[in-house]
């Protein structure tokens, strides 16, 4: 959550890198922007605008900056509203930061700076951490100095960047709780800090990462450099990898958004999946197994529940990361604990995770990105082959996601049929600006589904929500007379998965309970199904989609991508932008 870029450079048109990396770091938060830099006379000027990053840019380049040092972010408000004195930069006495995470003690610093004269402009808990800098300054300290005692004094998580103006030569970074690499340019012209690989796709292509605890310093002189202390404030070297993200993986590639092209490579992720997956681990020498994760990860860990314990007979619970790591757990004998994420760095997957290491078991983390904090920290990893995942909400990664799960339990797939029944749904005649008209107006939505399609009906609604802004609800089909029933209405539509599988007889009663309320289905079943319909495709209440018949073992990967799409053209037909839906962002770093 927010995107951090600082750069230091021989050369004096930083502001186009700055941009440039703020507009791919969009993703990670869109509530405004802003950068910092020193002039030609070295004196601090900032730049802040509410809104897309695109905003920021009119404004940067209306000033045509001449600078060779400077920072930038993009916002995801934690503390404080969307507006311009909240964001960052933040400054004070010549000194500008940009800061991840959440400071826990700010209320205490703030108290303590305002008694020594500061005056603070935003509500933010960053604010702090410029006057508190600027105040060791003011105490004597070098730059480097005020910026380790300063750190030294902030609870919580962050990646801060600092630049001072009196001392023009060094970028300042620290990390805890939040990532940061840093890198040069192939040219070793400039220097680079940032809060992920994607910022720096074309302007670095090595990386090295923070671990927590690290300070980075970035330093210009005969040659460029940076260099790393590690939390006792020993030099240390950080292995530096290659910067995988390319130009391909940060374009839309001619998609009108980055979720639609993520979905249209569902299939391909689905075959990449499979061919790269080598790992060997045995599950069956478990007596247990535990899945933890977030949002659409858990959502994946479910729907593997049901196939783990169909295939491998173990038993799976499935847990949300943020509840398991508050509730003292009790830890079962002989079990293995997967953690599953796209980023990587989700703050409570990643620190339900340190619980289970602390306690002494192995754990297993599945991750798309293989740099991220969880893969670094698990004992075991399995790298999930999404690819570059840039649409704020998460589509091809849950599918690397299932698949690589159900290889956990069951090698033997047909890869194949997979990939087709996906690309079935992508190339098929589906009319999904129809159907999203249909159910766009209505006031709530209901996704559900048995066995199986439950998850994934969970997950349908996910992707409804966050996308349209319309209260959509998962649920399993047969619960739904236990209560939720009661909204049922002639403005409720229910998307009713229901493909040909054992629970298909079951659903469609479930259906009829519905329709015998008014209320509006669109069914979402298979071809097989055709003749078993018993009239109810003939209902004027019912809008009928027919999936390709499939093995029941693969219906989850064509349901996915069906209800992916729905979410999609639904969202659009709002009108609404579904690579930056509102309130969010991607790499849920805070808690
Ligand atoms: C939904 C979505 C989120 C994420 C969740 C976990 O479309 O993207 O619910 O799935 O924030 O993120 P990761 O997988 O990065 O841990």
């Amino acid at each position: 959550m927010c995107g951090i870029i600082a750069t230091l450079s021989y050369n004096d048109n930083i502001s186009n890198d700055l941009v440039s990396a703020l507009e791919r770091l969009e993703y990670r938060g869109y509530d405004s922007a802003g950068i910092a830099y020193l002039d030609n006379d070295f004196s601090l000027q900032r730049i802040r605008t509410v809104g897309k990053v695109q905003l920021l840019k009119a404004a940067v380049e209306k000033k045509h900056i001449k600078s060779h040092i400077g920072i930038g972010h993009t916002r995801w408000a934690t503390h404080g509203k969307v507006t311009e004195l909240n964001a960052h930069p933040h400054t004070a006495d010549g000194v500008a930061i940009v800061h991840n995470g959440i400071i826990e003690n700010y209320q205490e610093l703030k108290k303590r700076l305002v008694n020594e004269g500061y005056i603070f402009e935003s509500e933010t808990d960053t604010e702090v951490i410029a006057k508190l800098i600027a105040s060791h300054i003011k105490s004597g300290e070098k730059f480097f100095e005020a910026f380790k005692k300063s750190i030294n004094e902030l609870a919580g998580t962050f990646a801060i960047v600092a630049i001072y103006e009196k001392e023009p030569n060094i970028l300042l970074g620290a990390k805890k709780g939040s990532p940061m690499a840093v890198g040069l340019s192939p040219d070793k012209q400039s220097g680079y800090i940032a809060s992920d690989a994607v910022a720096l796709s074309t302007l670095a292509d090595e990386l090295a990462y923070l671990e927590e605890g690290d300070i980075v310093i970035v330093k210009k002189g005969d040659q460029f450099l940076y260099e790393i202390f590690d939390p006792n404030g020993r030099r240390i070297r950080r292995k530096s990898v290659p910067n995988k993200v390319s130009l391909n993986d940060v374009s839309k590639n001619g998609y009108e958004s980055f979720m639609l092209k993520e979905i249209f490579e569902e299939a391909t992720v689905a075959r990449k999946t499979y061919t790269r997956f080598n790992y060997d681990l045995d599950i069956s020498k478990f007596d247990n197994i535990s899945i933890i994760a977030c949002g659409t990860s858990y959502y994946a860990g479910a729907v593997a529940k049901y196939w783990i314990e169909d295939i491998a007979k173990i038993h799976v619970d499935v847990e949300i990361a943020s509840e398991f790591r508050y509730r003292n757990p009790v830890f079962a004998k002989n079990s293995l604990y997967i953690f599953i994420s796209q980023s990587g760095e989700t703050i409570d997957t990643l620190c339900a995770m340190r619980l289970v290491k602390e306690a002494g078991i192995k754990t297993l983390a599945l991750v798309n990105v293989e740099t991220s904090s969880i893969a670094r920290e698990a004992d075991f990893v399995i790298k999930t082959e999404a690819g570059v995942e840039i649409g704020v909400a998460s589509t091809k990664a849950f599918v690397a996601q299932i698949l690589s799960l159900l290889m956990l339990c069951c090698r033997n797939i047909d890869i194949e049929t997979i990939e087709l029944s996906i690309n079935a749904v992508l190339n098929g005649n589906y009319d999904f600006t129809g159907l999203a008209n249909k159910i766009k107006h209505s006031r709530s939505l209901f996704y559900i589904g048995r066995g199986v399609s439950y998850p994934i009906a969970l997950e349908g609604a996910l992707k409804i929500k966050e996308l349209s802004y319309i209260s959509a609800e998962g649920y399993p089909a047969g619960e739904i007379k236990h209560g939720p029933i009661a909204i049922i209405d002639e403005n409720i539509y229910t998307m009713a998965l229901a493909p040909y599988d054992k629970y298909f007889d079951k659903t469609i009663s479930n259906t009829q309970e519905i329709l015998a309320r008014n209320g509006k289905v669109l069914l979402i079943t298979t071809n097989d199904a055709k003749n078993f319909l018993h009239g109810i495709d003939q209902n004027e209440n019912v809008e009928c989609v027919f999936l390709p018949a499939n093995n029941p073992l693969y219906l989850p990967f064509s349901l996915t991508t069906f209800t992916h799409l729905l979410a999609y053209y639904t969202a659009k037909a709002k009108g609404h932008d579904v690579d930056k839906p509102r309130n969010l962002a991607k790499s849920v770093t805070v808690e």
